[in-house]
């Protein structure tokens, strides 16, 4: 079969587009806001370099020489018990399962890119009813921009691998840091920017508990998009005799030099206009509308700009995110592209219907359980329970079952003497703090 091969820098900026999503912009601002600034950022720029980048290099190392869907890839690429470790190539429905709530809330962002043309609430308490009552209340509002969220997706989708995600991601990813520069460069000019450098990188310790610890390592592999054959998928369209481990460094490189700069953008605007930083997952959504307000007319510009960036950065990762069981079910099935990326659409757009549903007065009593609803539990579950668990699967596969002569004759080449470093890190750090990591996400620890 002949396969779509992305070019060089195609590869780089399908990746970053994976990687730099939600979770940069809208999560990572508010969780460091929630643990108190510098002494978290730090713990999540240690892991990201310690953890994260050695993950991401095994990821694309098993995407390069599997040559093929993650399950295949896995199949092939395991020496013995093939058949178990086929499972671990299950780890793309993963993303089909974070598009069930990642569609609706690009859906929000849809709908807040309209409203800001015309409207920001004044206050703070405002700008929460206005979110409130969209959550609760607005059933076809929401539907009608998931729905249209899940008609770009799955369009792009359908257009392939170099038409469709490689066109996307060349002409999105400039879009969106453009917008972020010039964000930045205003932010620059402001007096709240000091405070914001401040919060981000003086470290208070004593803020940290082993939640923040826990959470910071989470969001470094949510962040980079591992875990669950989104890189794998892409790394699969390699062409041959590519540097992995450059790839791999400006994929993480990008991805975190993102969120350090939506986090200064958001923050010095939220303390120019006497907001504190502390303002959990309604940040972006509730304080900074009203921010935008105060601002004035360029307010509205801004306004809209931050969330078609949102958009943008939304859009790059959902691509990445439905590709891994699309390309499943090509390879495995001999299923049309057509065929594929339609079905896996029509599952997560009927999930998140529910998902939606399960938010809204008069539903949402029926689409609980426990404490959380069924929006929430999916987040929880991919989050918490599937993510980490594969990124515990790659590490063990080519750090123990896959045979150390194959990953060396790729891998030592590009990393030199830090080869062993980067194995030793494979074998024995990242799965026993995935393992933590998920023993105390799931509130076992
Ligand atoms: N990395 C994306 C983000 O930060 C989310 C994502 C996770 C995308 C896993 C693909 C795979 O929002």
């Amino acid at each position: 079969m002949k396969i779509a091969r992305f070019s060089r820098i195609g590869f780089i900026m399908a990746s970053a587009g994976s990687a730099v999503g939600l979770g940069n912009i809208w999560k990572f601002p508010y969780i460091t806001g929630e643990y108190g600034g510098g002494a978290f950022v730090l713990i999540y720029l240690l892991t990201v370099l310690l953890i994260g980048f050695s993950i991401m290099i095994a990821e694309m190392l098993i995407g390069y020489l599997g040559r093929r869907d993650t399950v295949t890839s896995f199949e092939e690429l395991a020496p013995k018990h093939k058949n178990l470790w086929k499972f671990a190539g299950f780890q793309g429905l993963s993303g089909l399962f974070i598009m069930i709530f990642y569609s609706v809330v690009i859906g929000w962002i849809f709908n807040y890119i309209v409203t800001s043309l015309v409207y920001l609430p004044s206050t703070v308490k405002e700008a929460e009813v206005t979110f409130t009552t969209m959550l609760h209340t607005e059933f076809w509002t929401q539907l009608f921009y998931h729905t249209l969220s899940f008609i770009i997706i799955t369009y792009v989708l359908h257009k392939g691998l170099k038409g469709g995600i490689e066109k996307m991601n060349l002409f999105l990813m400039p879009a969106l840091m453009i917008i972020l520069a010039s964000m930045f460069a205003y932010a620059l000019t402001l007096d709240g920017f000091s405070k914001a450098v401040h919060f981000m990188f003086s470290p208070d310790w004593s803020k940290i508990n082993s939640e923040a610890f826990v959470t910071a390592v989470g969001h470094a592999f949510f962040t980079l998009s591992l875990g669950m054959g989104a890189i794998m998928t892409y790394a699969a369209s390699l062409e041959k005799g590519a540097n992995i481990v450059k790839s791999a460094f400006w994929v993480v490189f990008l991805d975190t030099i993102i969120a350090i700069v939506a986090g200064l953008i958001l923050f010095t605007f939220l303390y120019q206009y006497g907001s504190s930083p502390a303002k959990g997952p309604g940040l972006v959504f509730i304080s900074l509308p009203a921010v935008f307000y105060e601002m004035g007319i360029i307010g509205n510009i801004f306004a809209v700009l931050f969330f078609v960036a949102l958009a943008f950065a939304g859009l790059t990762s959902s691509v990445s995110l439905v590709e891994p069981m699309v390309q499943y079910f090509i390879d495995r099935f001999g299923w049309s592209r057509l065929r594929a990326t339609i079905s896996m659409g029509l599952f997560f757009w009927l999930f998140g219907v529910l998902a939606i549903l399960s938010n809204i007065d008069g539903a949402k009593e029926y689409l609980t359980w426990g404490s959380r609803n069924f929006f929430d539990w999916i987040d929880y579950l991919t989050a918490a329970v599937m993510l980490p668990i594969g990124g515990f699967l790659m590490a063990v596969f080519v750090g123990f079952v896959m045979e150390k002569s194959k990953v060396e004759a790729v891998m030592r080449p590009q990393l030199k003497w830090a080869f062993e470093p980067w194995y030793f890190s494979l074998r024995y750090i990242t799965p026993v703090a995935m393992f933590i990591v998920m023993l105390s996400l799931m509130g076992v620890l």
